[in-house]
């Protein structure tokens, strides 16, 4: 089948579909036995994603299962990092680890943009794989974290709930932070073109922290540098569809987001109001989510009447389905079935 005719890049092109296409933000994870088996196999997290054909096992499993109408490669938003030269572990149970940045000493440690396809090579390998595996109806995400999200990471060395040493890095060292982005922006266009020119169909842009940014730190660290990586691929490539997601700003954040990116989709999380997306959202571009990933683990008629709300509210525009966020561990893999059931009964 060709790109154009897949429902999602269908959906992603402004088509308002009877059934909107669905998929699962961490589709491939550790609530399918499946996926434990391969990890154990691989050895751990890190070693799964440098695979390619055990990351591509991995990323084929919840399609089988379920048949959804996307896949989105295995790998993780941490690589481009440790690409740049930063250490990076993941402590089972906690969370990744990663070398801290907070000097001019510690950026100027790191390589430069173009110094990352070594390290990533086999990522791109994943992708050719899954071109050639996947259904020919399904359709096929790449991925990178947005500057800023990343940016958090490499700084605290950690997951924070505040990223208050991201933000004390930007106040106090403004140039090195300042650096930072721009290196992880020059990294992504980088990785993201070379996941393009391997097969990727579509790229999602991650921004999971931009909620703690505020208006003028948001459009400047958050809305800026995505702007400026769906302008350099859309040169190179006008065919590619490209989903943000800025989760957890502002109503008026994500609108401002949306309209300034010229991004094809916005996915939001379920803490937005659907009647204020299907007005404001759905009126200028696609909208993807917004199902609270919690009702995967609790099930039941919650389940299946919130699937319903969420297709009924978005039926009069272009829509993909999807969760707020990614499924957790103790999701029930039939929930998954049920919510598909749902969608597309
Ligand atoms: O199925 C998919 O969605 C594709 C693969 C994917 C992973 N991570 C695999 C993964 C994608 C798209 C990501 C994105 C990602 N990674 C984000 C942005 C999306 C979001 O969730 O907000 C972020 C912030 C990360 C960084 C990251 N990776 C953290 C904080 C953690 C630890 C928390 C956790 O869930 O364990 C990871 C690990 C990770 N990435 C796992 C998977 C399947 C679990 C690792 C394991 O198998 O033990």
């Amino acid at each position: 089948m060709d790109t154009a005719d897949k429902l999602l890049i269908r959906a992603l092109s402004g088509e308002t579909l009877e059934t909107p296409p669905v998929w699962m933000m961490r589709q491939a994870g550790r609530y399918l036995p499946e996926y434990r088996e391969t990890r154990a196999k691989a050895g751990d997290f890190l070693k799964l994603c440098y695979n390619p054909e055990l990351a591509t096992e991995v990323t084929l499993q919840p399609i089988r299962r379920y048949g959804f109408d996307a896949a989105i490669l295995f790998a993780d938003i941490l690589l481009i990092p440790q690409a740049l030269g930063a250490d990076l572990w993941f402590v089972t149970g906690e969370g990744p680890r990663l070398s801290t940045i907070t000097s001019k000493a510690d950026f100027n440690k790191l390589s430069d943009a173009d110094d990352v396809h070594e390290t990533l090579s086999p990522i791109y390998q994943t992708v050719r794989n899954l071109r050639e595996a996947l259904p020919p109806e399904t359709a096929l995400i790449g991925f990178a974290g947005a500057p800023w999200t990343v940016a958090t990471y490499m700084i605290a060395g950690r997951g924070t709930p505040d990223q208050a040493p991201a933000l004390a890095l930007m106040n106090e060292k403004p140039a090195v932070f300042d650096a930072l982005i721009e290196l992880i922006t020059e990294a992504t266009i980088q990785y993201l073109v070379e996941q393009i020119k391997a097969g990727a169909e579509v790229v999602k842009i991650f921004d999971s922290w931009a909620g703690v940014l505020s208006g003028f730190q948001f459009a400047k660290y958050a809305t800026r540098p995505t702007a400026r990586i769906v302008s350099v691929l859309r040169e190179e490539y006008p065919h590619v569809k490209i989903i943000g997601f800025p989760r957890g700003t502002s109503n008026e954040g994500i609108l401002n987001y949306t309209k300034t990116t010229e991004i094809d989709a916005v996915a939001i999380g379920a803490d937005v109001d659907a009647d204020w997306a299907v007005e404001n959202l759905q009126s200028i571009t696609c909208v993807q989510g917004n199902l609270d990933q919690s009702l995967l683990v609790s099930g039941g008629e919650k389940l299946v009447s919130e699937t319903k709300r969420i297709k009924a509210a978005f039926a009069g525009g272009p829509h993909i389905f999807n969760l707020g966020h990614g499924i957790t561990p103790d999701a029930d893999p039939d929930n998954v079935s049920r919510m598909v059931d749902a969608l597309r009964s």
